[in-house]
């Protein structure tokens, strides 16, 4: 028998958090495997595409073509285009600062603030900066109190290192993929 054709999938997916946790560098990382020590705030929203295989239980690839936004890490001013960036994302990617735990106490507004836009869809936290290990804040039971209540999953990241970076967004791809319908 000829092998399987691969299923295309288009998936839209959301990175947010407070400004400087690292979510462009995330990005960059997964999409060109470089990190830049460089800080350029980002403006508005930024789009990064990557394609990924992946496969179900019985092995068939599909061809998932995650279409990836980088958005500003300011809540007041993303709240005013809420609809716009959030509207139609499978998925989120939610990243703080191990380094500055006020950036984790305020990841539920931005989780609650994408689920008010397109309702309960798979989301991953990330705790970036793992690297930068003698200046962590955060520790595993403030994950466990501030992000426990919201049913995230939580993965220790270094966009410098790239450690657990492409598991992660592969995790979220598959998540969304192999989803019961
Ligand atoms: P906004 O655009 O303001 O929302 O910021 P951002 O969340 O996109 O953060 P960005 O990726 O621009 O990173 C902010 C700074 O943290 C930059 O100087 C990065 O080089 C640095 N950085 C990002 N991730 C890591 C990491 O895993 N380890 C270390 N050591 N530095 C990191």
């Amino acid at each position: 028998m000829p092998p399987e054709e691969p299923r295309i999938i288009k998936l839209k997916i959301c990175l947010v958090g407070d400004e400087g946790v690292g979510k462009t560098s995330l990005i960059r990382r997964f999409v060109t495997g470089q990190f830049d020590d460089a800080y350029i705030r980002t403006l508005g929203a930024v789009v990064s595409k990557k394609s990924v295989e992946v496969r179900n239980g019985r092995g068939s690839p599909s061809q998932v073509d995650m279409v990836i936004l980088d958005i500003i890490g300011r809540r007041t001013f993303m709240q005013l285009f809420q609809d716009a960036y959030f509207s139609g994302a499978r998925g989120v990617i939610a990243v703080f600062d191990l380094t500055r735990k006020t950036t984790l106490r305020e990841l539920p507004a931005w989780i609650n603030g994408v689920r008010q836009t397109v309702g309960r869809v798979p989301v991953v936290s990330l705790a970036n900066k793992d690297d930068l290990s003698g200046r962590h804040e955060a520790r595993e039971e403030d994950f466990t109190e501030i992000l426990g209540p919201l049913g995230v999953t939580v993965m220790r990241t270094s966009a410098k290192t790239g450690e657990n970076v492409e598991r992660a967004f592969l995790e979220l791809a598959r998540g969304i993929v192999l989803a019961p319908a």
